[in-house]
């Protein structure tokens, strides 16, 4: 960072507080302020929205209150919690660092930064939230929101996905964060990236308590700010997904232990998009014979790096093929079941209701 682009960032504190101690959201977690509470947050909302995490946060925190309850937590309770969320491997650490909690720090959640960025599942940007937030200790948090506002109030043209360039950054807001108020500094900074300073459309200077210090505002270049190497194109993969019912129970299937959507319940489906006699041969291949097969409507899923292009068939079937698990209504809305598999969910549970 040049000395004019670190006296900019360094301005920024005292109207970002200001406009948070007025505009800033009202947030669960914002309530009453614990580590674990900061800590839960902070994973449900990588990647994903504040409004989607909200109800998610609040059943997680009745069901596990606590390090202890969460250590101790039923697994398939634990991932039924998190069914929609997606990214599940996020809530499999998180019990991780319970245990590692309750095992190494004798259940205090830990103090220091490298001890917090030491726990399963948190990087620099959760340890800095959580340090900063739970203990006021300086620590940037920094995310694609705040690269955003960084590049936009500095005029930054470097690639913001350069881990180099981040690095710098990060060690700018090292310098110029608010030393007296550093959790609020960069919720405000959250709040700032996600509603107003926002990507993807125009955002919403004539609103931004920094505008008057914004690089990119006073030259015209917001939607040209920050610059992103284009990402990989996304592999698609054709699958076909089976609904299939033997007397009045619909089988699932657990997919394994490693990889996409890891131990989580899934329609029994195979790669390809098949037609019906090409479906019907698969089903005989698992072991199963087919009564009567309808297709349903196609449907789409898009993962980070992989998009599945799924056609879901309903069948009777009698025999058995191994590693079915047979599910009535209840064991079905027990079983955590991906939003992948979310088209045909609705299906399902009609299929059951009819039996
Ligand atoms: N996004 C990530 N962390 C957040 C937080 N603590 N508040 C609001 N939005 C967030």
């Amino acid at each position: 960072m040049t000395e004019v682009q670190m006296e900019k960032l360094a301005a920024i504190a005292a109207p970002l507080l200001a406009w948070y101690a007025r505009d800033g959201r009202d947030l669960p977690w914002r309530r009453s302020v614990s580590p674990y509470a900061v800590w839960v947050s902070e994973i449900m909302l990588q990647q994903t929205r504040v409004a989607a995490v909200i109800p998610y946060y609040e059943r997680f925190m009745r069901a596990f209150p606590t390090v202890r309850a969460l250590a101790a937590a039923d697994d398939e309770q634990l991932m039924k919690l998190w069914e929609g969320l997606g990214y599940y491997s996020r809530a499999r650490n998180l019990k991780r660092a319970a245990v590692t909690i309750m095992e190494s720090f004798g259940g205090e959640f830990p103090r220091a930064y490298e001890d917090v960025l030491s726990l399963c599942g948190v990087g620099e940007y959760t340890a800095g939230a959580i340090c900063s937030i739970a203990y006021g200790l300086p620590a940037p948090a920094v995310d694609g929101n705040l690269l955003r506002v960084a590049a936009r109030i500095t005029g930054l043209f470097e690639d913001v996905t350069d881990a180099a360039v981040r690095r710098r950054v990060r060690e700018a807001f090292c310098e110029v964060i608010d030393r007296d108020a550093p959790g609020a500094y960069n919720q405000a900074l959250m709040d700032l990236g996600a509603t107003v300073c926002v990507p993807n459309a125009a955002p919403h200077c004539a609103r931004c308590p920094l505008a008057h210090i914004c690089t990119a505002h006073a030259e015209g270049m917001e939607m040209r700010l920050p610059v992103k190497r284009e990402k990989r194109p996304r592999r698609a993969e054709e699958r076909t997904v089976f609904l299939l019912v033997r007397d009045g129970k619909l089988a699932l299937r657990k997919r394994p232990p490693r990889g996409l959507l890891a131990s989580l319940w899934e329609f029994p489906n195979v790669l390809g998009n098949l037609d019906e006699n090409a479906a019907r041969l698969a089903l005989a291949e698992m072991g199963l014979e087919t009564c009567d097969l309808h297709r349903l409507p196609p449907a789409r899923h898009i993962f980070t790096h992989i998009e599945w292009d799924m056609q879901g068939y309903t069948a009777r079937v009698t025999g058995d093929a191994e590693g079915l698990f047979w599910a009535d209504a209840a064991a079905l809305d027990a079983c955590a079941v991906p939003s992948a598999f979310s088209a045909y969910l609705s299906n399902a549970k009609s299929l059951l209701e009819r039996e």
